[in-house]
């Protein structure tokens, strides 16, 4: 390619790009600024591309770690923070394999991008008990055999917890409460009667 075309395609380059600028309304300014990137406006935090900071409470700890933006809370607990009680199956919001608290509420971590819980608080199967004391919970599904391979077992733990706390272990309350999370070795029986006995 000869060095006139290359210059031409230079500047048609730079043309485009200060016309997707205005575009998006990227401010004077930051298109001033070569090396600007994405506009800052008071108040915006802006996030990534690269390592971004991220703190919140986990487990009652504060912690804080840096994810990129597409980081997902699941991938963060289960990296850099090795935590891996909340198991990953479906990766896609459709089993509850791993289900998390986040501020108190069931949520499947693999579907909340890690960003999202800055300043929130995040409780996983491994917070749950205290130190060897294990949640209600967790005994009864001991005592009621609730598990076969158990890999349902950490996410269907925090949602039968939440249910508990609510006081909603009848039949429908649980059918509706644990929709969302699926044991492929079918062990609902014992799930649902682990929960009737927590809750005695
Ligand atoms: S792994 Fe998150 S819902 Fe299935
Ligand atoms: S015990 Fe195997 S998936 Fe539930």
């Amino acid at each position: 390619m000869s060095e006139e075309r290359l210059r031409v395609s230079r500047r048609e380059v730079l043309k485009g790009a200060a016309g997707a600028a205005a575009w998006l309304g990227v401010p004077a300014a930051a298109r001033a600024e070569g090396e600007e990137r994405a506009p800052s406006w008071p108040g915006i935090r802006r996030l990534g591309p690269g390592p971004t900071p991220l703190s919140f409470r986990l487990n009652g700890e504060a912690v804080t770690i840096e994810v990129t933006p597409r980081t997902t809370l699941l991938d963060a607990l289960r990296g850099p923070l090795g935590l891996t009680g909340a198991k990953r199956a479906c990766d896609r919001g459709a089993c509850g394999a791993c289900t998390v608290w986040i501020d108190g509420r069931t949520a499947n971590a693999c579907t909340v991008l890690a960003l999202d819980v800055d300043g929130l608080a995040v409780t996983t199967v491994e917070g749950l008990s205290s130190g060897n004391a294990l949640h209600p919970v967790q005994e009864a599904f001991v005592a009621q055999d609730a598990l076969m391979c158990g890999f349902c077992t950490p996410g269907m733990v925090m949602s039968c917890a939440k249910l508990v706390e609510r006081g909603a272990v009848d039949e429908e309350s649980l059918r509706e409460g644990l929709s969302g999370n699926l044991c492929r070795c079918g062990a609902y029986p014992h799930i649902f009667r682990a929960c009737q006995e927590a809750q005695r």
